[in-house]
């Protein structure tokens, strides 16, 4: 729909942004937590820093809610520990991770911020691995359910927005590099990531009944990392093929939250590859109980499909150092293949920067689904350090915001609800696999992958123009924006593209 005028942001719009515990907290061996497998995912990342300082938001968290409020936050996401609340396979509620988050979530109210958690965000106990072999044994959903538990409980009363598994799909798609995959050949991983993947989604289950059990008013949902396949060409095998890829990434798990119930697309791919999910009698009736109250979308860029090139092998798309140029794109022989969008630019890290992408997204899941949506991530990771006059000017961060934002807004006047916005992140935090040198905050932390510093918090450019955005409720946008309206923004060829595309 072509719009006459700038988006209106609904009142009491949620403007805020996204952090996860193992990435801004830091003091992993402090207040009784113990060791979490991503802790030691995060030291396989080398030359990168590990996870055990970061942000120090641990001992941090004042100051850091001091500059929420001060941006003008009317919400904050963040993730518990949950080796911090339950250490020990005894089961014994720490008391101290308790009050860590008793504080944290007091010190958000107290500011005028509503608190929104994330319950699982790749942070299983070692504990409960060394247990349960991760993911793969059933027994981890009476864990889980007892970790969910104590955590509604002790915050309920006071936190009514919850989200249950952050990525659940990007688990099982990249579970080599985020160690979920750990030990496995890739052919035991094409059939296990089904079966870890179904008892991922009786946790999933098992958390949105609790919260429904247990908070008074408490409302769920999954946070799926929605990455939109545009096809290629009209080649009819490249419609397919982004078919393939958008059922693959991201709608199997999509349908089974708001459906609650597998779709035939997954039936029939697993019946065509001989594999097993391993569903028990009993367990489609629980997650046919788990009805969610909204979805928590993270939405950073869009993908292209293609028909796949059979003589290449299996490749996983990552580019691990941050140097552009080196991604490699995902091929599936027989399902699909990603590439390079030439209409759009990207980062440094090769991830396509595209506004039009959230609302596409935003439009998709609403025609799909019909339920509302809470904007858990998007952001623009940077190598940054402070510049000689002690500052950091992030404007292509700024435009990044600016125009993924005012997509939200096109999409909400296209009709998709939408009731908040969070980007990926406050402060700086380690990143899933490039530590600190892909930065997302909009305050910066002065620390390094090999520096610790002083760990004091800068505000970035970035940070002063959000908080003008958020005080006028989607107002104050500093630009002309009129060009995103009807399309006269139109997408030239990326400059890097120029001499691989003829118009
Ligand atoms: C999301 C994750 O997928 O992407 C975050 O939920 C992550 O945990 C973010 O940090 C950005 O990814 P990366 O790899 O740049 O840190």
């Amino acid at each position: 729909m072509r719009h006459i005028a700038d988006p209106v942001f609904p009142k009491n719009f949620f403007w805020g942004a996204s952090s996860a515990a193992w990435q801004v907290e830091g003091a992993v061996a402090e207040g009784g937590r113990t060791p979490s497998i991503i802790d030691l995912n995060s030291k396989t990342k080398k030359p990168f820093a590990d996870n055990s300082i970061t942000a120090d938001h641990y001992h941090h968290y004042k100051e850091d809610v001091a500059l929420m409020k001060e941006c003008g936050f009317t919400s904050y996401r963040f993730s518990i520990s949950w080796s911090r609340i339950i250490p020990a396979a005894d089961r014994k509620v720490n008391p101290e991770g308790i009050a860590f988050y008793n504080n944290l979530i007091n010190e958000l109210i107290a500011a005028g911020i509503t608190p929104i958690i994330t319950l699982y965000h790749y942070d299983m106990p070692v504990w409960v691995d060394e247990k349960f072999g991760g993911w793969h044994d059933r027994g981890i959903i009476d864990e889980f359910d007892f970790y969910v538990r104590t955590c509604f409980k002790e915050f309920g009363d006071r936190v009514k927005y919850w989200l249950s598994i952050n990525e659940q799909n990007m688990q099982i798609v990249y579970g080599k590099w985020l160690g979920v995959a750990k030990g496995l050949s890739d052919e035991e991983w094409e059939v296990q990531k089904w079966q870890i993947n179904h008892i991922m989604n009786l946790c999933h289950a098992k958390a949105v009944i609790a919260c429904h059990e247990l908070v008074e008013g408490g409302k769920i949902g999954p946070v799926p990392g929605y990455v939109p396949i545009y096809p290629k060409s009209c080649r009819p095998e490249d419609q397919i093929a982004a078919m393939n890829a958008e059922e693959l990434t991201q709608k199997i798990w999509d349908d089974l939250y708001a459906y609650r119930e597998y779709n035939t697309f997954i039936k029939n791919y697993w019946k065509e590859h001989n594999i097993d999910p391993l569903i028990q009698p009993g367990d489609m009736e629980l997650i046919a109980r788990a009805k969610i109250d909204f979805f928590a979308v993270n939405c950073y860029r869009s993908d292209v499909g293609k028909y796949p090139d059979p003589s290449y092998t299996q490749e996983i798309g990552l580019n691990k150092y941050g140097r552009k140029g080196e991604f490699i794109y995902t091929n599936l022989p027989g399902e699909y293949a990603l590439d390079r969008n030439p209409y759009v630019e990207t980062t440094d890290w090769d991830w396509h920067i595209d506004p039009v992408c959230m609302r596409y997204s935003l439009r998709y899941m609403w025609d799909h689904y019909h339920l509302p949506m809470l904007i858990t991530e998007a952001g623009y990771g940077a190598h940054e350090d402070l510049g000689p006059d002690g500052k950091i000017h992030d404007d292509y961060r700024i435009d990044y915001l600016r125009d993924y934002i005012y997509n939200v807004g096109l999409a909400i006047e296209d009709g998709a609800e939408v009731w908040g916005f969070n980007p990926w992140s406050f402060t700086d935090l380690l990143s899933t696999g490039n530590g600190m040198a892909k930065r997302y905050g909009l305050v910066f932390v002065n620390t390094t992958d090999d520096d610790v510093r002083d760990l004091k918090r800068y505000k970035k450019d970035s940070f002063y123009w959000y908080s003008k955005l958020i005080k006028s409720n989607g107002r104050e946008w500093g630009k002309d924006m009129s060009a995103w309206r009807d399309f006269t923004k139109t997408s030239p060829v990326a400059s890097d593209m120029k001499d691989k595309v003829k118009e």
